[in-house]
């Protein structure tokens, strides 16, 4: 495979909108390259040496084993710390713990619920900070994402992606790469759950200058009409599991089926961050059915994060 290239070394990624859309393109291209030599079992010692400190907040499956499994790989270690064992915990200042760790660490990946906290790490540390998902956003997501649309229909320009549910962090990061993309992205959400208003008025100007489309609405059914992709995230999101009775009530209709994925586009596929709510916010024929790139979508999650490691990582 080629070299890393070298325009993103000691950068920090805390939000998708931290890098530019060639910067993203950078990114995927590496992680396609990646998946391959995967594939091929070769061996890419590209950070040998190098430890990466996974701070969480909240629980993880595929954002710390994907993690630990990708600088493994690419020779170095990972160091799961959960939050609440730091002296973070007992008020050491994010400046201070941000400092100290710059010193034994190469990158840490952050987990937790203000993204104010993962803005402070970053502005704070010597080395790359990696949103690992706030309240407000999930860019490894939104990479895996985009990897996986490009995949099945070799370009992200003018895919028209439908997300259906909860306006959430994974909605947020979803219609920033698309709009850097030059997607098409239909964000259908009811009242009350609609995505930041801020973000998608950001999103339009991205989406402005890519040639791509930002849309909000709450019909189901108008953003499903074309769409090549439908996605959707679970309904009550960590820390907001009290809500759960009434985000079931209010988010009934939005729920991804083989009624909808039969309206969309002919060569339509269905996405999910996972962990899905099997008869929740998608249904078992749809997750498990031949038009699901769930699973895909989540390996992915392996090669955007050794990407974004190898290209940031000094
Ligand atoms: N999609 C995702 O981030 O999954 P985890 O919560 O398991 O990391
Ligand atoms: N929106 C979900 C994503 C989980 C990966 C949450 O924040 O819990």
């Amino acid at each position: 495979m080629a070299g890393i290239p070298e325009l993103l070394k000691g950068r920090s990624f805390t939000r998708v909108s931290d890098w530019s859309p060639a910067e993203l393109g950078t990114a995927l291209d590496l992680a396609d390259e990646l998946k391959v030599e995967r594939a091929r079992r070769r061996e890419l010692r590209i950070l040998p040496g190098r430890t990466v400190g996974l701070i969480f907040r909240k629980p993880s499956t595929r954002t710390r084993i994907s993690s630990e499994v990708g600088i493994a790989e690419l020779g170095g270690m990972a160091l799961y710390v959960p939050a609440a064992d730091l002296q973070l915990s007992r008020g050491e200042s994010t400046r201070d713990t941000a400092l100290v760790l710059s010193r034994f660490l190469s990158a840490i990946v952050i987990r937790t619920f203000d993204q104010a906290e993962v803005d402070e790490f970053a502005e704070h540390a010597t080395i790359p900070i990696v949103n690992g998902l706030t309240d407000a956003s999930h860019p490894l997501q939104a990479l895996a994402d985009a990897m996986t649309i490009r995949e099945r229909f070799g370009a992200l320009a003018g895919v028209r992606v439908a997300y259906l549910g909860d306006g959430n962090n994974v909605c947020h990061s979803l219609m920033r790469i698309a709009a850097r993309s030059g997607m098409e992205l239909v964000a259908a959400c009811p009242d009350g759950y609609l995505p930041d208003p801020a973000v998608v008025a950001s999103c339009r100007d991205d989406a402005t200058a890519s040639g791509g489309s930002v849309a909000v609405t709450t019909d189901p059914a108008e953003a499903i009409a074309g769409a090549r992709v439908l996605y959707t995230d679970v309904w009550a999101s960590m820390g907001h599991e009290d809500e759960r009775d009434r985000r079931l009530r209010d988010l009934d209709a939005y729920r991804l089926d083989a009624a909808k994925l039969a309206r969309a586009a002919p060569d339509a596929v269905a996405l999910h961050c996972l962990p899905a709510h099997v008869g929740e916010e998608i249904t078992a024929d749809v997750l498990y059915g031949d038009r699901s790139l769930v699973w895909d979508q989540a390996e992915n999650r392996l090669h955007v994060y050794k990407a974004v490691l190898a290209l940031t990582v000094r």
